[in-house]
């Protein structure tokens, strides 16, 4: 199994970006988190970030010649915008799960609407980092029939 994790604009800048929403701690901290998670699933996992819409529609463009089987995604402020992201996903046909570190259902107006989800198996938000576990567990169940935390 393999899985891509995708981000989007400013999440980079996890630790430094309004900590009391995304918490403490960083980018990198996500990184091994969500790679040992996805270890625990047995499944190979690369990551990619981009403040840039179209970085990221090149990016899931790009799994489908890389034979990804699952993409993780947290297009950030583009899930409120981006009808290219949505079509990106739909272009490729990979079971794609929509994750926010927030719950955005309960912030502001601008943040209910998500054009992606409608191309996505499943949207988790409100987990912080666990959502993109949570993500990889649904993935390697829907994929592969495995069933199993890989949190910790
Ligand atoms: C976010 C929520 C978005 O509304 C916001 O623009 C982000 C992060 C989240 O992970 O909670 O940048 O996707």
């Amino acid at each position: 199994m393999k899985f891509l994790v995708l981000n989007g604009p400013n999440i980079n800048m996890l630790g430094i970006r309004e900590p009391d929403i995304y918490g403490k701690r960083t980018y990198e901290d996500l990184l091994a988190y969500v790679r040992q998670g996805c270890e625990k699933l047995g499944a190979e996992v690369s990551f990619f970030q981009s403040n840039h819409e179209g970085d990221l529609v090149t990016a899931i463009q790009q799994a489908y010649f890389d034979h990804v089987d699952g993409i993780i995604i947290n297009p950030a402020a583009y899930t409120h915008t981006s009808v290219a992201l949505l079509d990106a996903v739909k272009a490729v046909g990979i079971p794609t799960v929509e994750v926010h570190i927030s719950d955005v259902s309960q912030r502001e107006d601008f943040r209910q609407v998500s054009y992606i989800r409608a191309a996505c198996v499943k949207t988790i938000a409100g987990h912080g980092f666990d959502g993109y576990v949570m993500a990889a567990e649904y993935l390697a169940a829907l994929l592969g029939g495995v069933i199993g935390s890989a949190r910790s």
